[in-house]
């Protein structure tokens, strides 16, 4: 069939659904629950953006919240008491940090949601897998290489179940794009783009002040507030690509790495550090502060190569302490032809004209994945361009199945352990590693399972 005629009959969305019937699907569902109570543990900026999905869905109880900051967490409790739901057990007012092992013994927790600052998530999620409360994890999964295989290794003896909350994976073009790549429009898949390029520099720097947590001043550690809290100090730190997951996601989906196909080598440049002094001293008109004179480690542009088993290579960039837009940068390329998100555009060899981009509308109209067809409108108003509601949706709908998470712990420790593996190539002069393969040879038979078909 002409490539032109088979985009436009249908009969490439008739492939997909042959693929899915052919033993691509997800597994047999258990017959499950149809309601989960849930807690929070961080009710920080990006805690009540989950909570505000959490409380609009009807099979979902939020039964206990935790934060050390009370602001925070009484902004968590106002927001469950306007959603007229019932009030959840808090923990942590006192400002004592393993309160949230007292949320994990609550009595008829299902499971819940961490969204604390990165060096929590691996012993919270460790925490909670041993207390046999299922996990849902903002990224990061750890920080160092070992908290990887321990977040790995504490799942596979508890059995609980654990998924790396990546909404950019369920982002809508992204989504498109993925169901593209099933139907074999872009031919085999050779390269992959993408990463995190987003100008934080009004995140990691404030005044303090709790109701303005992006910009206005230039503090960071205990005189600032939300992220210039904590996640400044990776800046000044560490060198490597330390927020990986929303580029490598989509990337890893793709080309279905941990099911047929895994990442071999790893290796990352970085260029000098100049954005993050220059903001403080110049832009904010504060050279005599002292984070104005603060060594940060972090280079303003990490760039990383991951290899794959089956060829591919993919590349992610670091961007976020100098003036840009906000882009992920994606990439998709393949013997037939490539897409690229910063321009919205696409070329198919066969479908676009030759050496012409052509605009990506008419294929995301073409191939829009059935789960946005089916829940756009109940996405609408959700965080990130309705990408939350799905992340959140994932994990409930998973999780009340009894059904394998579509962002499982493998994928979860082999996105964020690129961040140790990266800092360590530049470390010992940008070098080549090998990429541990933390499903020890369990890829070359798992199956892919995230979004097949319009459950989750
Ligand atoms: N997926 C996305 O699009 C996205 C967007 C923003 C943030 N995030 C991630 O979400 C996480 C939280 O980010 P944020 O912006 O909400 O930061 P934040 O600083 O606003 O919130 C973190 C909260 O954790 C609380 N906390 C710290 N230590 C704690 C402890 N021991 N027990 C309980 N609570 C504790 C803090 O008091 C704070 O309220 C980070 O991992 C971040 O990378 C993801």
């Amino acid at each position: 069939m002409k490539r032109r005629s088979f985009l436009s009959s249908g009969a490439a969305l008739g492939t997909l659904a042959s693929l899915t019937a052919g033993g691509l699907s997800r597994p047999a569902l258990a017959a499950g629950r149809d309601r989960l109570r849930l807690g929070l543990i961080g009710t920080g900026m990006r805690g009540q953006v989950l909570l505000r999905e959490l409380l609009r869905r009807e099979d979902v109880e939020v039964v206990a919240l935790c934060d050390i900051e009370p602001i925070m967490l009484g902004r968590a409790l106002a927001m469950t008491e306007k959603a007229d739901k019932p009030r959840p057990q808090s923990y942590g007012q006192s400002g004592d940090k393993l309160a949230y092992r007292k949320l994990l013994e609550q009595k008829g927790l299902d499971g819940v949601i961490i969204a604390t600052p990165w060096e929590l998530h691996a012993p919270m999620a460790i925490d909670a897998m041993n207390a046999k409360v299922a996990v849902g994890c903002e990224v990061v999964a750890g920080i160092t290489l070992q908290d990887h295989w321990d977040v790995l290794r504490t799942q596979q003896r508890s059995g609980t179940p654990y998924m790396l909350l990546e909404n950019v994976c369920y982002r809508r073009d992204v989504m498109a794009v993925l169901q593209m790549v099933r139907a074999g429009l872009f031919g085999e898949l050779v390269h992959l783009q993408g990463g995190y390029q987003h100008d934080l520099r009004a995140v990691k720097f404030n005044s303090g002040d709790p109701s303005k947590p992006y910009g206005g001043g230039v503090e960071i550690g205990d005189k600032a507030w939300s992220e210039a809290r904590w996640r400044t100090e990776h800046s000044v730190q560490r060198n490597g690509e330390l927020y990986p997951s929303h580029g490598i996601g989509p990337c890893a989906m793709f080309t279905n790495i941990h099911r047929g196909n895994r990442f071999t080598h790893i290796n990352a440049f970085a260029s000098k550090a100049r954005g993050l002094q220059d903001y403080v001293g110049r832009k904010m008109s504060a050279k005599d502060h002292p984070n104005a004179k603060l060594k940060y480690k972090l280079g303003d542009v990490v760039t990383t190569t991951l290899a794959c088993e089956n060829g591919e290579t993919i590349l992610l960039q670091h961007d976020t302490s100098l003036p840009r837009p906000y882009s992920l940068g994606f990439r998709v390329q393949g013997t037939d032809g490539l897409w690229m998100d910063l321009n919205h555009s696409v070329h198919i060899e066969g479908l676009s004209k030759p050496h012409e981009w052509e605009d990506f509308k008419r294929y995301q109209d073409k191939f829009d994945h059935p789960l946005w067809k089916k829940y756009a409108s109940a996405a609408e108003g959700a965080g990130h361009g309705g990408m939350d509601y799905f992340v959140i949706h994932a994990f409930v709908e998973a999780l009340k199945a009894e059904a394998p998470m579509p962002i499982d712990v493998y994928d979860a420790v082999a996105w964020s352990a690129i961040t140790p593996l990266s800092e360590q190539s530049i470390a010992e002069g940008f070098k080549t590693l090998p990429f541990p393969d933390f499903t020890e040879g369990l890829w070359k038979s798992r199956k892919p399972i995230f979004a097949f078909g319009d459950k989750y």
